[in-house]
């Protein structure tokens, strides 16, 4: 099967209006939030990608029904502790490291060991930061001190609350542990370095007895477990890590226009759009709306023609860590010289962000420097590329594919991407919007 595409000409000038879909974070906490709940929720424009499927099907093997009609989905919660467990369930969360860092903490009972795995890139991955704060319940795993997928984890009849700093700013470890607490009688205190804060949101909406306390660094978070919570309806609003791509593509195109409706612009969120307003891009939020704890926006967004360097101040690190590798191709248009640090939690993701993007980069003839924790990017305005260019090996990672389509669509050159089908886990219409926009790809 053909899993490439070839990309030989520049996208032209474009003023659309587009959807994308559905938020990947707030699809996978929906469907693990209602199969906990009391009864039957539903959500509407739920992201349907890999990762959120690979989240319906571990769920459905966890005795969870789940149905699906045109426009929603409906899952059957049996409350908390409402699982049915069985002997040598095998959990697969694909290459969701979001999926597979929460449901273990829906496991925490199980009283059987279960294996959970996932696929080349999430077996890399670091399981040892959600495994120390489980363990600190009550649960164990095996093999011990095994840091990697695939791992097995079995539960505890009594778990206890906990106190945990989460120091790497990951919504992912401190998910995981907000999760456990809601099934472990009395009050887990969560210290917290700021990450995206949409299990918070939840928690609060569904009214789960949460205290939360936001310094200007840490979040303090308190969580009494062994309550029951109704089900409910969800409207999942757009992602803005997709959106992402557009906003670069339109920054980097001539005379062009976009409006991406319905976004979520959770502050958590945002930092794409700070960082790149502050190097010249021009995005603005327009009719902005609450919803269930998330803010809602149409991002407007014009093609930019002095776009600058920037040190960028990593008070923006968590809230933009999903889009470095599309602000690193602003950087390289941009005047002057960026410098992104303490992200050594980028050459932890689907693939090593970081290493990755400097190849890219210096293939491209931008110069750059990076350390496993830094970047920076001597930016070229002139940049305009005319040689053949290929991009493989980066382990199927979809933000890798999707930023090396819009560099193709902006910069020139011929270019020939590998591992199209890598869009599936997070944004199935990428390739489907760009054609929208008039892009053309082989
Ligand atoms: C996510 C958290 C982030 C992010 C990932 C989604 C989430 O990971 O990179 O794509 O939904 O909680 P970390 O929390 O590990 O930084």
């Amino acid at each position: 099967m053909k899993n490439h595409i070839e990309i030989s000409n520049e996208i032209k000038s474009f003023d659309k209006k587009i959807n994308v879909e559905g938020d990947k974070s707030l699809s996978i906490r929906f469907l693990l939030l209602a199969a906990q709940a009391q009864g039957i929720s539903n959500a509407k424009n739920l992201l349907n990608s890999e990762d959120v499927n690979s989240s319906i099907n571990c769920l459905k093997l966890m005795g969870i029904k789940i149905s699906k009609t045109k426009t929603k989905i409906f899952v059957k919660g049996n409350g908390l502790g409402g699982f049915q467990f069985k002997k040598g369930i095998i959990l697969n969360a694909g290459n969701s490291g979001t999926l597979a860092r929460l449901i273990l903490s829906l496991l925490v009972k199980s009283p059987y060991k279960i294996k959970l795995i996932g696929d080349k890139s999430l077996s890399k991955r670091d399981f040892s930061r959600v495994i120390k704060p489980l363990e600190k319940f009550g649960v164990s795993f095996f093999p011990k001190n095994k840091k990697t997928l695939p791992l097995y984890i079995k539960g505890a009849k009594d778990l206890k609350p906990i106190v945990f700093s989460e120091n790497k700013g990951s919504a992912q470890i401190k998910s995981c542990v907000m999760l456990a607490a809601l099934s472990t009688s009395g009050r887990t205190i969560i210290k917290a370095k700021k990450s995206r804060d949409h299990t918070e949101n939840l928690f609060k909406f569904l009214k789960i007895n949460t205290k939360i306390k936001k310094t200007k660094n840490l979040d303090h978070i308190e969580i009494s477990g062994n309550n029951n919570y109704k089900p409910f309806n969800y409207n999942v609003p757009g992602d803005i890590s997709s959106s992402a791509f557009f906003i670069v593509l339109t920054t980097l195109s001539k005379n062009s226009k976009i409006l991406i409706k319905n976004v979520n612009i959770n502050p958590s969120r945002t930092g794409v759009v700070k960082i790149l307003n502050r190097m010249g891009a021009k995005i603005i939020f327009k009719n902005i709306k609450e919803y269930k704890g998330e803010k809602i926006a149409n991002i407007y967004v014009e093609s930019s023609n002095s776009l600058k360097g920037i040190n960028c101040p990593i008070k923006f690190n968590s809230s933009a860590i999903d889009e470095f590798l599309i602000i690193f191709l602003v950087a390289a248009k941009s005047k002057g010289t960026s410098y992104f640090k303490d992200l050594s939690e980028l050459n932890k993701k689907e693939s090593p962000r970081l290493e990755i993007a400097s190849k890219i980069l210096s293939m491209i003839g931008i110069k750059n420097k990076s350390t496993n924790h830094s970047i920076k990017i001597y930016g070229n305005p002139n940049l305009k590329l005319s040689k053949n260019y290929e991009i493989k090996n980066f382990l199927k990672d979809h933000r890798i594919f999707m930023m090396s389509t819009i560099a193709a669509l902006t910069l020139g050159g011929k270019w020939k991407i590998y591992d199209s089908d890598s869009i599936n886990t997070s944004f199935p219409s990428f390739l489907k919007i760009i054609k929208k926009l008039g892009g053309h790809i082989n």
